[in-house]
């Protein structure tokens, strides 16, 4: 979702945004723009479409030490160049890019801005133009700034230039991720550290409702009321290359294969000298003072919450319940006594479950953040964090940090059970061993997932993945890998229900493809098969060693029973993948979709 990038120094600042906004595409976005700002004044570039398409409108001669930079992802308005940010005040004075939503945009219009005429839809032109209006009321810009955040409702992360200032960028943050990146003889702004590694590994977080002044050699870190905040910058642990696709022709293929290595990870990262998994004592007393955990989440991190319930459950004993974010906030379930919340987020941002960890904190209640981005938003603001260790996932579909949410949670429900004397049948650091191993076996199988792709994907227009308890849930997941890049159709239904209405979409040669690694409902999810298969589908059973059978397509190596969704998710990520590019689908970056939903 929207990203935003600054710079202010003393070389062009034109090509540093560029790169900045590339390393940010993968969030999302529809259109692009850039302002640079130098003597002659403000010069802004802005396209629908793609970064590419943004480069090639930039005029090379302009040369700027200053400026800044958006993606944006449509909220107010259709994706448009009218549309798209910098937007800039009436006289063009202020140049402003925004991410968030300001929910009272229009109440402020009418209170405030009657006379101007607005050359966007968006809700953030408001910003700039009310920033404008303060300024020619006779403010300084700095208090025209703070006045204009005291009016907003709603989420932001700004950045403002003056074409009468060369020397400052002005910034602000409320609920919508900013850091700022510190260089010396220069400094940087971005929505995350990612785009601002080319120059800087030094990074200073933005806490909630925070200006701040950025000039080349100084940043000025402020709160509304203007008493000044100082915080130690930190440096970001990640490796420029990591972000590099490599010889890969897609990220999202990288990221499939990286999950066997991403497995061991998470095992070194949790174990300790004695080859024991650990995790830390106050996240294990605070599972064992709860009578049941709540699992919140959204997307593929949701699906992954759902298998994290089974684990939890069956190996902890401890009850679960998994709610989508957006749903909790507004219709909470009754709680019990000692809930313990758990937070699952790929990115940390999510507003949806943002919104949630802000109630249930407010409620009193112990929070954990499972993510994979230290430092991200939900991992702040709850009490305790597990980290996923898997590298940055750039691809908007999410494979490798689903897989290492999984992991993470059968470490945290290994850790708690023996914590309560629970006997654990199984060793995990072998068990999660033999999983990385199945992995490699199905990333070297991917001409045989492009070949099934081709035969039951390449004419549909839908598709139906089915399977029972475990597998219904990795169903839910590989449906949705499989419609976010392909657009195909596709649903995940328990294997009993389909029967129930869905049956009713079945034509001859519908595809079906089931999920068959359970040994308890082994034969019934094969009697479901067969139910549609008498209605003309065209099954595609994917099962597991021990419980195959001659109809099947695919047999995946043996792990154990609990651990399966690590290993029956590849072959679906890589059928959804080849799905994409027998299509001719934007595999990376899927049209609508955001990799890190910033709005609610
Ligand atoms: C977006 C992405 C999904 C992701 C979901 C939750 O919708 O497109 O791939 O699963 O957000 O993201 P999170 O970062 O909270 O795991």
């Amino acid at each position: 979702m929207c990203g935003i990038v600054g710079y202010i120094g003393n070389n062009d600042s034109k090509e540093i945004l560029l790169k900045g906004l590339e390393k940010l595409e993968y969030r999302g976005y529809d259109s692009a723009g850039i302002a640079v700002l130098n003597e002659s004044g403000v010069s802004v570039f802005k396209e629908k479409g793609r970064i590419a398409d943004l480069r090639s409108i930039v005029d090379e001669s302009v040369m700027a030490n200053m400026g800044i930079g958006h993606t944006r992802w449509a909220t107010h308005g259709v994706p448009s160049k009218d549309n798209a940010h910098p937007h800039q005040s009436a006289t063009n004075r202020f140049t402003l890019v925004h991410n968030g939503v300001i929910e009272n945009y229009d109440l402020l219009k009418r209170d405030y801005l009657k006379d101007v005429n607005f050359v966007s839809e968006t809700d953030t032109e408001v910003i700039v133009q009310l920033i404008e209006r303060f300024v020619n009321e006779g403010m300084e810009v700095l208090e025209a700034f703070r006045k204009t955040l005291s009016l907003l409702i709603g989420s932001y992360a700004l950045a403002l230039i003056d074409r009468e200032n060369q020397d400052t960028i002005y910034v602000a943050k409320n609920k919508s991720p900013l850091l700022v990146g510190l260089g010396n003889g220069f400094n940087v702004v971005a929505s995350d550290a990612m785009a601002m590694l080319q120059v800087t590994n030094q990074f200073v977080e933005l806490m909630d409702k925070e200006i701040v002044i950025v000039t080349k050699e100084k940043v000025t870190i402020q709160n509304l009321a203007g008493k000044t905040i100082s915080r130690d910058p930190y440096t970001a642990e990640l490796d420029a290359s990591d972000i590099e696709k490599g010889t890969y022709p897609h990220y999202m293929l990288k990221e499939i294969d990286e999950q066997p290595l991403v497995m061991r990870k998470i095992i070194q990262m949790y174990e300790n000298d004695q080859n024991e998994l650990r995790i830390d004592q106050e996240i294990i007393e605070a599972m064992n003072a709860a009578d049941r955990i709540y699992i919140i989440a959204a997307g593929t991190s949701y699906h992954a919450g759902l298998v994290g319930k089974q684990l939890i459950e069956k190996v902890a004993k401890i009850p679960v319940e998994v709610h989508v974010a957006s749903e909790f906030g507004y219709n909470m379930p009754l709680l019990s006594e000692k809930p313990l919340f758990i937070f699952i987020s790929q990115s940390g941002e999510t507003a949806d479950s943002r919104a949630v960890l802000v109630q249930v904190k407010e409620m009193g209640y112990h929070a954990l953040t499972i993510t994979n981005v230290p430092g991200s938003t939900l991992s702040r603001e709850a009490d305790f964090t597990l980290l996923l260790h898997a590298g940055p996932e750039i691809a908007v579909a999410s494979t490798k940090a689903y897989t290492a949410q999984i992991a993470v949670m059968a470490i945290l429900a290994e850790v708690t059970a023996k914590s309560r004397n629970i006997p654990v049948d199984f060793d995990l650091v072998h068990e999660l061993g033999i999983v990385a191993n199945a992995m490699e076996i199905l990333c070297d199988s991917k001409e045989l997932f492009e070949h099934i792709s081709r035969e039951f994907l390449s004419v549909t227009r839908n598709c139906f993945f089915i399977g029972r308890g475990i597998d219904y849930y990795v169903g839910l997941e590989g449906a949705l890998k499989l419609k976010e890049i392909s657009y195909i159709q596709a649903e995940g239904f328990a294997g009993g229900e389909l029967k129930h209405g869905t049956i009713a979409l079945i034509e001859e040669g519908t595809p079906i493809i089931a999920l068959a690694t359970q040994e308890n409902v082994n034969l019934s999810i094969r009697g479901n098969v067969k139910e549609v298969v008498s209605r003309g589908a065209n099954p595609c059973i994917i099962s597991m060693k021990g419980l195959e059978m001659d109809e099947d397509s695919f047999v995946i190596p043996e792990v154990h029973e609990l651990l399966t969704p690590l290993i029956s998710v590849v072959p679906l990520q890589l059928i959804a993948y080849y799905a994409a590019l027998h299509r001719d689908c934007d595999v990376d970056k899927p049209r609508n979709l955001a990799k890190s939903v910033t709005v609610e």
